[in-house]
């Protein structure tokens, strides 16, 4: 259905450029890739960081916990995540409140989760999720007019909100969280040819193979071309995505004016690499401009550009290798914690799980751990994001003198 649509528009429009073909491709209302089926784990396409192992979700729970306490647990605190998945971060990071304040009662008070999600199949699964049961009406916005189209309060107790764009989250002092969702948003694609230029677009092709699709080089500059191309790039392809610009901008204002801090996780690049735009099905490399709507198409995030967008508002730390960032938070202690009172089989799995995180084979170095805080004066060392031990204790403000 999707091919037919993407063909006539072409056919009436001219060429697409590559972020509207991908955009389509993943989040078209009626047959977008994202929209309407759960594509993760062992039956889906690809799987991801927090579906290896309830470590990770852990660890990072553990570590915006710790963030929010060196700004003195300003509350609520509102945890924003962008392209949830199936919920398992979600819910790794909520498990983890309780653990750490056991003895608190207003947790639901505390905190509240926001979901930016798209997909009304993922959100349902994420409701599940994290409710602990089947959807229901009781899940409908309270409020008419709210910004958030669904509701739920977590097994956990903090009240969870979703909403279709992360500018529609109410604003406050907030954490921040992408895994895996700035590698889905559409990019476009430039290519130098014979010295100039070009926007890479997307054509029809009606040849004798059989393939719907093929990639055109721009005959003029394309407004985006002239937007975003900086003079003296030495590579001779170029992947930019404007829409992370434009969150990453207006994140780093927020986490300015209303205080926080946000990770963004994903593989990546500063500025290198050129061609990256893939497809991934059946958890194999697929073609791009192959049956689009039925594959998860992904570019790497390019973190100097993200930097770029965030300017001067906040301080940037990284990005370091998701390896590092895990070591440095201890995921070895927590290893041997779970291990100890682990079946066989569990044992087998953690270790592998653990294995599969922080492997440089596998996805401990491909992954980038990028943070952006609100600057305070117990600011980090320069040199990326480091162990909580390495941190000063807060400098809380001075009261007014009495009068
Ligand atoms: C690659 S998945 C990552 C899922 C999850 N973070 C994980 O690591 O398991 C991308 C997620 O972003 C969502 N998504 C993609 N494009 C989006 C958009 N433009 N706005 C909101 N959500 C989007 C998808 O529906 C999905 O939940």
């Amino acid at each position: 259905a999707l091919t037919e649509v993407l063909r006539s528009r072409i056919k009436m429009k001219g060429p697409l450029t590559v972020a509207d073909y991908m955009r389509d491709c993943l989040t078209n209302p009626m047959a977008g890739y994202y929209m309407h089926r759960d594509v993760f784990g062992t039956k889906g396409d690809f799987t991801t960081s927090p579906e290896i192992s309830g470590m990770f979700g852990e660890i990072i729970g553990v570590w915006a916990i710790y963030e929010w306490m060196q700004f003195g647990c300003p509350s609520p605190l509102n945890i924003i995540e962008l392209g949830p998945g199936r919920g398992t971060l979600a819910d790794d990071i909520l498990r983890v409140f309780p653990m750490v304040f056991p003895k608190m009662k207003d947790l639901d008070k505390l905190v509240r989760y926001h979901m930016v999600e798209i997909s009304p199949k993922l959100s349902e699964m994420q409701a599940e999720k994290l409710s602990g049961r089947k959807p229901d009406e009781s899940e409908k916005p309270k409020v008419e007019g709210a910004p958030f189209y669904k509701q739920c309060k977590s097994k956990y107790g903090p009240e969870v909100f979703w909403y279709r764009t992360p500018d529609q989250v109410p604003r406050g002092f907030s954490f921040f969280l992408a895994h895996e969702f700035f590698d889905a948003l559409p990019i476009h694609k430039f290519q130098l040819r014979d010295g100039e230029w070009h926007e890479v677009l997307v054509d029809v092709d009606d040849g004798p193979d059989g393939d719907h699709f093929r990639y055109v080089l721009s005959r003029e500059v394309t407004p985006m071309q002239k937007v975003l191309l900086n003079d003296g790039d030495e590579r001779d392809h170029i992947e930019l995505c404007p829409d992370a610009g434009v969150i990453v901008q207006d994140m780093a204002q927020r986490i300015k004016t209303d205080g926080g801090f946000s990770l963004i996780a994903d593989y990546g690049h500063s500025g290198e690499k050129g061609h990256s735009f893939r497809a991934f099905r059946d958890h194999k490399i697929f073609e791009p401009l192959q049956e689009p709507g039925t594959a998860d198409l992904t570019a790497d995030v390019d973190f100097s550009f993200l930097k770029e967008a965030a300017g001067n508002r906040v301080a940037c730390h990284g990005p370091i290798t998701q390896r590092d960032f895990l070591h440095n938070m201890g995921i070895e202690l927590r290893l041997q914690i779970l291990l100890k009172n682990a079946s066989e089989k569990d044992q087998h799995d953690l270790i592998s799980g653990y294995d599969t995180l922080t492997n440089p084979e596998i996805m401990g170095e491909r992954f980038k751990f990028f943070v952006m805080m609100q600057n305070r004066k117990n600011e980090y060392t320069p040199t990326g994001i480091v162990s909580p031990t390495e941190h000063k204790p807060l400098v809380k403000s001075k009261k007014p003198p009495q009068q």
